[in-house]
């Protein structure tokens, strides 16, 4: 990838593609190129056929997707399978059709089954079942795996994957019914601080397992990975290293200041037990993270209240 290669990121105001841009403009990549879903409906095959052979982008990074926690994937089951599939299937296909040079597509560690042995690891995929709470996106996304797959062994186009664990970020999704569970804690104890309320609900029992990577530290990754790796196997993105919901909430809780008391709501699903990443594929291909969970937290908070502050001027 030159850096006045044509890169198509897609998904480029969400938190990761708004991530991959920061930091491609970071490196110094000049030619960049984005959509809004307004102005491109990626679920349009004929529409997004029309923009890639207009366009012509030599490098994408797929990065546009419904997304959402635990209760958006669970409720709005057929819209996150039949979405994502038409989202992924129009531009991975549309990439080969018009010769693209190379595509990295985006799974999430939801892919693997609900029981896979800790750390999990690549060779894990399709050896068990998945998480019933989130299976219509797992599928969408194991779907898509496999397309790039079929289309690098059919075909010899370089159509990579990666696979990375919770992300948080700025441009996260903080709605407190819809979001995952690092930014919905982070506006709820913001909230309760700011109105002196005596108690914040947590969702869950807060026993699961989880691993966070900062949204640019992911960024980096996948650049990485469109700069340097090439083969058909996927690669996990994450740190390694993971949290209990509990120490979580806490941790939230004591950057932000708030003091009051933490109740936990049990009739929430908690979802999958562990979901820690094995990442030595990463580290041995020469890629390590680098911002710590404190600091990015913090990084995070600062970053919405400013938001925030924007939004009431
Ligand atoms: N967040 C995580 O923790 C996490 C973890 C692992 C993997 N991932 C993967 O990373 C990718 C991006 O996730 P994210 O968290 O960045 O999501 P996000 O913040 O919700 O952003 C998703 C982006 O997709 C775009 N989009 C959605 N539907 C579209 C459509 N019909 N047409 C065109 N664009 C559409 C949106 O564009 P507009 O803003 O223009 O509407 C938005 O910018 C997904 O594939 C996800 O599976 C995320």
């Amino acid at each position: 990838m030159e850096l006045h290669s044509k890169i198509y990121v897609a998904g480029h105001r969400g938190l990761v593609g708004s991530a991959i841009v920061h930091r491609l403009r970071e490196q110094g990549y000049t030619n960049i190129l984005t959509r809004t879903s307004q102005e491109l409906d990626l679920r349009r095959q004929a529409d997004v056929e029309q923009f890639f052979v207009a366009e012509q982008p030599e490098y994408i990074f797929d990065a546009a997707a419904k997304v959402g926690g635990i209760y958006a994937n669970n409720t709005y089951r057929a819209d996150f399978l039949y979405e994502n599939l038409a989202i992924q299937n129009n531009v991975i296909y549309s990439a080969y059709r018009t010769g693209a040079k190379k595509l990295l597509f985006l799974g999430s560690s939801c892919i693997y089954p609900k029981f896979a042995p800790q750390p999990l690891r690549e060779e894990s995929l399709l050896t068990g079942l998945l998480e019933p709470t989130n299976e219509p996106y797992a599928i969408a996304k194991i779907a898509g795996i496999k397309l790039c797959e079929a289309l690098y062994d059919q075909y010899g186009f370089r159509a990579i994957s990666c696979m990375p664990t919770n992300l948080y970020g700025p441009n996260d999704n903080f709605d407190v019914q819809n979001s995952h569970v690092m930014p919905a804690l982070i506006r709820k104890f913001l909230e309760a601080k700011e109105q002196g309320a005596a108690s914040v609900t947590a969702w869950g029992t807060g026993t699961p397992f989880r691993e966070f990577l900062h949204s640019h530290d992911a960024a980096d990754a996948m650049i990485f990975l469109m700069q340097h790796y090439e083969g058909r196997d996927f690669v996990n993105i994450g740190t390694g290293k993971e949290i209990s919901i509990k120490d979580l909430t806490e941790l939230v809780a004591e950057i932000i200041g708030y003091q009051g008391r933490i109740d936990w709501d049990t009739s929430k699903p908690d979802g999958t037990p562990r979901k820690r990443m094995d990442v030595e594929r990463l580290h041995a291909l020469g890629w390590q993270h680098r911002i710590g969970l404190r600091e990015g937290i913090e990084s995070v908070v600062e970053w919405y209240n400013a938001q925030k502050l924007n939004k009431e001027q």
